[in-house]
């Protein structure tokens, strides 16, 4: 099939990509003339692993293009797949000035009675697809074009392997048409695919994120209420997940959920409802859990230095708001190192692929390790913030060889506390004492 996205962002470009490697043509656009060059030079734009080799393979293979030029693109496509960035606004309303601005192009660009199947593939309020629809009705009311949402669930870091193996795809159209020709191209990723309205596919992604976030506050209270019982959050969630009902997954306490998805989902769905005189309690608590989170670190370095932490040195290992991304937004580590610059703390910190993101959203001094070693040198406490493998890999030994003070604060529950204690350090993870 011939297929034009629009957006090369995480979503739009490995989505693109992979298409192209099912052996569709793919063409994909995006308004920014140098991320457009450097895509044609063969850079990729994102840290995802895995993304590049399939990029320059299916360049070379003629089956992945990239251009500026939207309207040429689109007159050549059967489908076109939008794929630009909803940001928060200021109401926590998703901004959806790129998706209309893209609509509106669509709707110009075409100028024949071809049959074509528009997909919002961003993260959109519920009725989108029937404003985009009107959208590019208004600009050519004569445009065969079915407007229909199939939401992405892609995870970055694995980004990837989630599209080749995505749990299911929704696709939400109200044409048997538009769903045979989107069943067809997505029938080589999964037979789990569910057809259903465009408005219940648009509610079915910001709720599955909204649930996933839920999860999350709800093991980090939990993991809370532990510290101050002396339970462990890991045996508590382990003993939860092996109940079917639970399941083990996306119980990890920590220092919140981050990243370009949760908290904006999170406060967009919350103001679909809001918007509607609905006032959604549970979601409104998800987010204010989540909000805190990451400042318990800086509560357990008061605790563990009595409130007197004024110029002492704090080691950050891993800034990225997960492991195997550059990505910095929302990222916790920034809520931790604003607070503890403002208690004039020093900060040393590693990351291995986010260091130059971070630099960009970070003030003050902030000294950039060259590895996790270097970022604890002379350090008095170490905070574990992202699980890379090379934050990891130190051993208390190790540390404690080149630490002012042993003390580490696990910020994934991610070490084994016993090694630490053992070694002689002072180890608080999230909830576990
Ligand atoms: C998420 C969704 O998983 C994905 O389906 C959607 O398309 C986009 O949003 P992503 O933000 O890339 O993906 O990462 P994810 O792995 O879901 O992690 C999100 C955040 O939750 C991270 O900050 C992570 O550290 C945190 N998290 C995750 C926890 O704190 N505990 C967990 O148990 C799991």
């Amino acid at each position: 099939m011939k297929l034009t996205v629009v957006g090369t962002g995480y979503v739009g470009l490995v989505s693109g990509t992979s298409f192209a490697e099912l052996g569709n043509d793919v063409i994909c656009v995006d308004k920014i003339p140098e991320k457009v060059d450097r895509l044609n030079n063969g850079e990729i734009p994102i840290y995802e692993p895995g993304l590049k080799e399939l990029v320059d393979a299916n360049r070379a293979a003629g089956r992945l293009q990239f251009t500026t030029e939207l309207q040429p693109a689109v007159r050549a496509s059967d489908i076109v797949i939008i794929a630009v960035g909803t940001p928060e606004s200021e109401t926590g309303a998703a901004n959806m000035s790129y998706v209309y601005g893209v609509a509106d192009e669509i709707g110009e660009a075409v100028n024949d009675d071809k049959f074509r199947v528009v997909v919002n593939k961003s993260t959109v309020p519920v009725g989108t697809a029937d404003r985009v629809r009107s959208l590019i009705a208004d600009k050519n009311p004569d445009a065969k074009i079915e407007v229909c949402s199939v939401p992405e669930f892609l995870r970055e870091g694995s980004a990837v392997k989630d599209t080749f193996n995505p749990d299911r795809v929704i696709i939400g159209t109200n044409s048997d048409k538009a769903a045979e020709i989107l069943t067809e191209l997505h029938q080589p990723l999964t037979d789990n695919i569910v057809v259903t309205d465009p408005r219940s596919s648009e509610m079915i992604k910001y709720s599955s994120n909204a649930f996933l976030a839920t999860k999350i506050s709800f093991v980090n209270e939990v993991a809370n209420i532990c510290d101050y019982y002396g339970a462990d959050i890991n045996a508590v969630t382990r003993g939860m997940g092996m109940d079917n009902r639970i399941g083990p997954k996306f119980l990890n306490a920590g220092i919140g959920y981050g990243g370009s998805c949760f908290p904006k989902d999170v406060k967009a769905i919350k103001h679909l409802a809001e918007v509607k005189g609905y006032y959604p309690q549970l979601l409104q608590a998800v987010n204010d859990v989540n909000e805190k989170q990451s400042l318990r670190m800086v509560d357990h370095l008061n605790v563990i230095f009595n409130e007197d932490i004024r110029n002492i040195t704090v080691a950050l290992l891993g800034l990225a708001f997960k492991p195997n991304t550059d990505d910095m937004r929302e990222a916790p580590s920034l809520k931790i190192i604003r607070s503890l610059q403002e208690y004039g703390v020093k900060v040393r910190a590693f990351d291995p692929v986010a260091e130059d993101n971070a630099r960009q959203l970070l003030e003050g001094d902030v000294y950039y390790a060259e590895n996790a070693l270097d970022a604890c040198e002379g350090a008095d406490a170490a905070m574990l913030v992202t699980e890379w493998e090379e934050c990891l890999q130190v051993t208390p030994e190790k540390l404690k060889s080149i630490m002012k003070k042993p003390v580490m604060i696990d910020g994934r529950n991610a070490f084994k506390a016993k090694e630490f204690k053992e070694a002689g350090f002072i180890y608080h993870g999230i909830g576990r004492k």
